[in-house]
């Protein structure tokens, strides 16, 4: 009885796993109290959308127009600054200071927000 050939060449490499997905933050829309989870980096407005929520915007979400605006309730901690951009579109669009564009502001943590208008 003979036995078999040795395989040929370089062991295979063991299998890639897949990438891990990506850290998720908790987001809570006032007064309805809708929540979701959504990616971390997302915008504040796809995650009002993610939630079912209507948001206003008149620039499909380019940042431009400065009607998204939204007030965070909670998190403030968790978010970056307004850029130099937040900050001239809402001068621009004469929107409140503590009001922040949803579809400028990416999400780094859970928080809290609402709009005048649910
Ligand atoms: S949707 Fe126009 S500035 Fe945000």
């Amino acid at each position: 009885m003979t036995s078999p050939a040795p395989p040929e060449g370089p062991p295979e490499a063991p299998p890639e796993e897949p990438p891990a997905p990506p850290p998720l933050v908790l987001v809570r829309f006032e007064p309805s109290g809708r929540e979701v989870r959504i990616a971390l980096g997302a915008t504040l407005l796809g995650a009002a959308r993610a939630a079912g929520l209507t948001v206003a915007n008149a620039c499909g979400a380019s940042g431009v127009c400065g009607k998204c605006g939204m007030v965070i309730l909670d998190g403030h901690a968790s978010l970056a600054d307004p850029t130099p951009w937040e900050v001239r579109v809402k001068a621009m669009n004469r929107v409140a200071k503590p009001v922040r564009l949803a579809c400028l502001v990416h999400l780094r943590g859970d928080l809290v927000a609402t709009t005048d208008y649910w």
